[in-house]
């Protein structure tokens, strides 16, 4: 492979300005994360810790190995909705290492309204289990929750991704031989009960852990029967007399620990094999990507300089060099696994759409995952283009990105729009991660043109009536629909609603994508079948 050679030069007062207005945007963000990575309120945590337990975070990094990375999802779901009461939507979802065996570790986090569930829980919840299921990954439950938001029950309860999901889910896993392990350290109230009962093995605490059908309020209201939470449902009875858990834990350290033994004789993993070379560093610092990553989505920043800051040695074979321009093509390294990268640099040509087509069967024969750099202004369009058929040629690529069956995972560095998005592999086209940078935008258009096309059809209305827009309307018009798409557009909005899987610094590009395809061996990459490309 040949080494990329960088033509920025990182001591330009262009570079300098873009580095600074990143870094505001990163420090932002790094904010944002810190005023949710604390759990909810001050008297919830502290009332917490006062019972004896850990934080779910702590629970966490107790459970993973040693001097290993856990990859935390969509740490800020829920963010600026909900008056912010849903610091990460009340639960922490990731992938880390137990036993040297990625596993999936979803995590309530009861110091947020009782680690009940709303909407972007059970929508963070069924993600997680997603990944397990793509990946083939065991997964832990650390259960403490109240069970469904009551408040907000028709987002919660009565649809297929909702509740009853988990338990389908869990039911489908333990099936397919994905171990199933519930630890539970509180609460585990009605629909939640499922969350131990559904698993393979379940621990719980003592004088902390509680499950049930209905508490205490409920079963006095329903048959006058006066019972505490501890008779009803506690460690003791459920270890001793139901047998509902397997494991009575004395506190969190000592069901972690638990937990972790179990992890020691779960059956042996069979693993896709991935032509892997030792690990290293790009010869251009990532933390230049500071001074690169595109701040003004109108100015073209070329996918060279970010690949090179990305992969191994900044060594790229590139593909198609000379041919169709507008998109980037080629094979590298990253920390020691092969992967196939797909880069924009403009708009998508009918040329663009069939190199990625070729590229993409190339890396599926070929076993190799795919790494999507998104920066996309969407397909070319007019005249010519429409006769020349760019819908067809467009048509391939998302055939050959929807059915290739090599992982794909999607970093969105720039912006994502129309589309652009769905072509290089959108939430839509089942990324095993998607990430995005915090100066990523994404919408259906870019707000301007949305504004002009809005505008346009307006003006067109009236015409058609004789009429002129009233003075100041299409003003009005454009500068609303300007606001909207520029609130709507941005990372956090995104992040919010788990369009993605979080927001990363850059530099940590790597190190998420190398732990993405070190996940994605877990289960064997199957041969190929290609539906009809239009020719
Ligand atoms: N729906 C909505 N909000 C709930 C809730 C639920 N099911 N359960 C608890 N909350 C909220 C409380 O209103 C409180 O909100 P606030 O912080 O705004 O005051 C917060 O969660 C903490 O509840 P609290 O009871 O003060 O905390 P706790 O740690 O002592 O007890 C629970 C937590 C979950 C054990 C307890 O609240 C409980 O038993 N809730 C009812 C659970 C239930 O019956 N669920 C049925 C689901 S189908």
């Amino acid at each position: 492979m040949f080494t990329l050679k960088t033509k920025i030069d990182t001591s330009s007062p262009e570079f300098k300005s873009n580095r600074q207005q990143f870094l505001n945007l990163l420090e932002e963000y790094r904010d944002r994360l810190k005023s949710v990575t604390g759990g909810g309120s001050e008297r919830a945590v502290k009332l917490h810790k006062e019972r004896g337990k850990l934080l779910a975070r702590e629970r966490i990094n107790l459970l993973v190995d040693r001097n290993t990375p856990f990859i935390e999802l969509s740490s800020l779901a829920a963010l600026d909705q909900y008056n912010n009461e849903f610091p990460s939507a009340g639960i922490v979802t990731g992938i880390g290492v137990i036993h040297g065996r990625e596993t999936v570790i979803i995590a309530n986090d009861a110091t947020v309204k009782g680690g009940t569930y709303m909407r972007y829980t059970i929508k963070k919840h069924l993600r997680a289990q997603e990944i397990a299921m793509e990946n083939h990954l065991p997964c832990v439950y650390m259960v403490d929750s109240g069970g469904a938001f009551l408040p907000e029950q028709d987002t919660v309860f009565p649809d297929r991704d909702h509740f009853g999901r988990f338990f389908y889910n869990q039911a489908q896993m333990s099936a397919a031989g994905l171990s199933q392990i519930a630890i539970v350290m509180g609460s585990c109230t009605a629909g939640g009960a499922y969350v131990p009962a559904m698993s393979d093995e379940a621990i719980i605490v003592k004088e902390q852990g509680t499950i049930f059908l209905g508490g205490p309020p409920l079963v006095k209201a329903a048959t006058g029967e006066e019972v505490t939470a501890e008779e009803l449902g506690g460690a003791e009875v459920h270890t001793s007399i139901s047998g509902v858990a397997d494991h009575f834990a004395e506190n969190d350290t000592h069901a972690i620990q638990i937990c972790r033994n179990i992890f020691e004789n779960l059956e042996p993993q069979e693993k896709q094999l991935l032509e892997t070379i030792s690990p290293e560093d790009p010869l251009y610092d990532p933390a230049e990507l500071y001074g690169i990553a595109p701040v003004d989505l109108r100015k073209m920043v070329d996918p060279k300089e970010v690949i090179m800051r990305m992969v191994d040695g900044s060594r790229f074979q590139e593909f198609k060099a000379k041919y169709a321009p507008t998109v980037v093509t080629g094979f590298a390294y990253i920390m020691g696994f092969p992967v196939g990268i797909i880069a924009n640099y403009g708009v998508l040509f009918s040329e663009s759409a069939l190199k990625v087509t070729h590229f993409i069967e190339l890396c599926t024969t070929r076993k190799i995952p795919l790494v999507f750099l998104q920066n996309i202004t969407g397909f070319i369009v007019g005249k010519d283009f429409e006769r020349r058929g760019i819908a067809k040629d467009g048509a391939k690529m998302v055939h050959a990105v929807s059915n290739t069956n090599v992982p794909k995972f999607t970093v969105i560095f720039g912006g994502s729009f129309g589309a652009g998005n769905y072509g290089m592999a959108g939430r839509a086209f089942n990324p095993r991660l998607l990430m995005m940078w915090p100066n990523a935008k994404i919408s259906v258009m870019g707000g301007e043109q949305a504004a002009t096309v809005l505008s346009t059809v307006k003006i067109d209305q009236y015409k058609s009536r004789g009429k002129e827009p009233p003075e100041g309307e299409i003003e009005e018009l454009k500068n609303r629909i300007l606001a909207k798409y520029e609130k709507e557009g941005s990372a956090y909005y995104s992040t919010s609603r788990l369009w993605d899987d979080g927001i990363i610094d850059p530099v940590d590009t790597r190190k998420i994508l190398a732990a993405g395809i070190a996940t994605s061996l877990n289960k064997k990459y199957p041969e190929q079948k290609y539906g009809v490309f239009r020719m």
